[in-house]
């Protein structure tokens, strides 16, 4: 895996008079099949969130509100997105390394994953992932 194929997804938008409506189906608008939801809110100015990698998890990252910026690293390159659309959504495939920062205030990250949450598939150290990385492992 690497910064490649992490990609924005343009998810579909229901324009309406009322307001505005988007879904997201998986297996469809996202590649894996959804196991869980988690959102980051109320994130205080200045501070970053993430800071780590994952063995096997795929996630779509969603700005619901507001915008933020995701800084990837996949042991060799670097790229940084940035988040401020409800219909876009930030595929990240297993073995990147990111970092949630710029938070604007009141925003909310919403992530959905592919696995439910388990501390053994992550990678909470730079430099061990950078080596299993380029090794191409997991
Ligand atoms: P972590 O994934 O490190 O936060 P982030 O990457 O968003 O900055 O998780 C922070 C804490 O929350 C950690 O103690 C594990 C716990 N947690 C869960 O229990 N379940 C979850 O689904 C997530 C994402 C985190």
């Amino acid at each position: 895996m690497s910064i490649a194929d992490c990609r924005i997804v343009d998810l579909p938008r229901i324009n309406d008079p009322r307001g505005n409506l988007t879904f997201i189906e998986g297996e469809r608008h996202v590649p894996f099949d959804i196991k869980r939801v988690y959102y980051l809110y109320d994130v205080p100015g200045g501070e970053a969130r993430g800071g780590h990698a994952h063995r096997q998890l795929e996630q779509l990252i969603i700005a619901m509100s507001g915008s933020f910026d995701v800084e990837l690293d996949d042991g060799s390159a670097q790229k940084t997105f940035t988040l401020n659309r409800s219909y876009y959504g930030l595929y990240l495939p297993r073995m990147v390394w990111r970092e949630l920062t710029n938070f604007s205030s009141g925003s909310v990250c919403t992530v959905m994953a592919s696995r439910r949450y388990e501390e053994e598939d992550y990678y909470r150290d730079y430099d061990e992932f950078a080596a299993a990385a380029r090794e191409g492992g997991q």
